[in-house]
């Protein structure tokens, strides 16, 4: 496998909507997750304009599950965001965060990708971590965030200032910060996926595609100051309305 690079043309933006939603129902017992209210807007929403803020231009919106033709009721050409088309493609089951990425190897066109999953919420614009991702040259970049509960997510394990290894849900977390669900890499990501080998809980995980580039010695990461939260759970999506609420108002969070 050659080093990746970062071209210089536009980073790709793709949207992660497949998955059944089963830690959500009823409520996604006949719609999909990515289609329930956040506040004031379906959640999809956030994704698409997180990505569109960014200046991110071409997206592709993996869905799955229920409801899948409703996202292009929804959403439609993407005029209302700004865009000038957007395309769409469709997971069978429940394979996995990187086994949706899969799907997308054509529309990156070998070339760079930033990757959001449907149920991240986040309040910073990602432009200025976009443009560190662009001037890196190669390999890919994590947002990371300070939590509370971080034995929920994919945890990072640093030495000083480096990231050596991320486990996926660990019951004694190494450190206090989730790895989010917005990842940047080049065009090595899709040589990763390929290799990947299901894990304990059947999917194939973006917590090993993130380790292969760690041991390529070829990962960066920034902290994000804003708020960021997922809305996969009860709890999750209440608070991600909060938060959005909270904003729209003018409250602090
Ligand atoms: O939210 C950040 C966390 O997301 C990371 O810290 C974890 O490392 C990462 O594994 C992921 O954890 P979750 O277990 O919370 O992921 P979940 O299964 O809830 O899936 C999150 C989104 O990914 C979901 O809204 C849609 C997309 N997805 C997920 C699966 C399992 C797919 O597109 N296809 C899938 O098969």
């Amino acid at each position: 496998m050659s080093g990746g690079r970062v071209k210089d043309f536009g980073v790709k933006g793709i949207i992660l909507a497949g998955g059944l939603g089963s830690r959500l129902r009823p409520l996604t017992k006949v719609t999909n997750k990515h289609l329930l209210p956040i506040y004031d807007k379906p959640m999809i929403y956030y994704p698409l304009e997180t990505l569109c803020k960014a200046g991110i231009k071409d997206i592709m919106i993996v869905t799955g599950g229920n409801s899948a033709g409703d996202f292009l009721r929804l959403l439609g050409n993407g005029r209302d965001f700004g865009l000038k088309d957007i395309y769409y493609t469709y997971q069978e089951g429940e394979g996995g965060i990187a086994d949706a990425l899969k799907l997308c190897e054509h529309f990156a066109e070998n070339g760079p990708v930033c990757v959001i999953l449907g149920d991240n919420i986040i309040q910073d614009d990602i432009t200025p971590f976009v443009d560190r991702f662009r001037k890196q040259g190669s390999g890919a970049r994590l947002l990371l965030k300070e939590v509370d509960d971080p034995e929920r997510f994919g945890v990072p394990e640093f030495d000083g200032e480096r990231i050596v290894r991320i486990v996926e849900k660990p019951v004694v977390p190494m450190s206090n910060y989730a790895v989010t669900g917005i990842y940047m890499y080049d065009e090595r990501v899709f040589d990763y996926c390929r290799n990947l080998k299901r894990s304990e809980r059947g999917e194939l995980e973006i917590t090993d595609v993130n380790n292969a580039y760690i041991l390529a010695g070829d990962l960066y990461f920034d902290i994000l100051k804003g708020w960021w939260t997922d809305a996969g759970q009860f709890e999750s999506l209440f608070r991600a309305s909060q938060l959005v609420a909270g904003e729209r108002l003018g409250v602090p969070s």
